[in-house]
């Protein structure tokens, strides 16, 4: 089973947008895939009980209840939404399983700030630096042409993870939540330009410079 984990220390940076949207990339190839939401607010289910019966399969875990005990053996792939203000111990209890570790960054001073703690935080852990956790970093919520993503870009274009993709604020994200869809699911004449900025990030999901040797 592969463990792809969503995270970030700060709320509302788009961590349940990205698990349910590479839940969603994943069960299109036709992998199982199971969904954890370790957030009790449970916005990660919640997508998942919009989700139509006529979409690849994804089914769901209550993991801040239950923790992953639940799991179906057969899982393919498991995408866990981890919740904000993730630290110390209970982060390296998290990660505990992570190989795969994408973390969105939305463009404000104090999202920025913030992430610069996690980013420290999370590449101290002993897992990621054994290179059993692979990091990647993604914008989101970006505005092209504004200060704050250019100040954005700059920083994560610095830092030694990859930076795979900035993706732009769109109603197409609202519209596919909705819909318990993925914005690659959502038709292509209306989700082009999103579909354009998910493909670096699904090319390194799907290689192995995402997964620990
Ligand atoms: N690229 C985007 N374009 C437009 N809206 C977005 C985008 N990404 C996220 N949002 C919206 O921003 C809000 C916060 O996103 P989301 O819930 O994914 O963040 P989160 O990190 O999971 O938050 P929390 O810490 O509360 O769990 C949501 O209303 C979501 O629909
Ligand atoms: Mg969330």
């Amino acid at each position: 089973m592969r463990y792809v984990m969503v995270m970030n220390a700060k709320g509302g940076c788009g961590k349940t947008t990205l698990a349910t949207n590479v839940a969603a990339h994943f069960a299109q190839q036709g992998y199982k895939v199971v969904l954890a939401d370790y957030d009790p607010q449970r916005s990660s289910l919640d997508w998942l009980e919009l989700r139509s019966t006529d979409l690849p399969k994804i089914s769901g875990v209550a993991a801040y209840d239950d923790g992953l005990r639940n799991v179906s053996r057969d899982t393919e792939v498991m995408v866990i939404d981890a919740p904000a203000r993730t630290h110390g111990s209970e982060m390296n209890e998290l990660v505990r399983r992570a190989e795969t570790i994408l973390i969105p960054v939305v463009p404000s001073p104090i999202d920025m700030k913030a992430a610069a703690h996690f980013m420290e935080e999370i590449q101290e852990l002993g897992r990621v630096q054994r290179d059993q956790a692979r990091l990647a970093v993604v914008a989101n919520r970006v505005r092209e042409n504004t200060l704050a993503f250019e100040s954005l870009d700059k920083y994560l274009g610095k830092l030694k993870v990859p930076y795979l993709s900035a993706l732009r604020q769109s109603t197409n994200y609202l519209r596919a939540y909705q819909r318990g869809m993925g914005v690659l699911e959502l038709p292509e004449y209306l989700a082009w330009p999103d579909w354009q900025q998910w493909e670096p990030i699904t090319k390194w999901l799907d290689s192995k410079k995402s997964q620990p040797s």
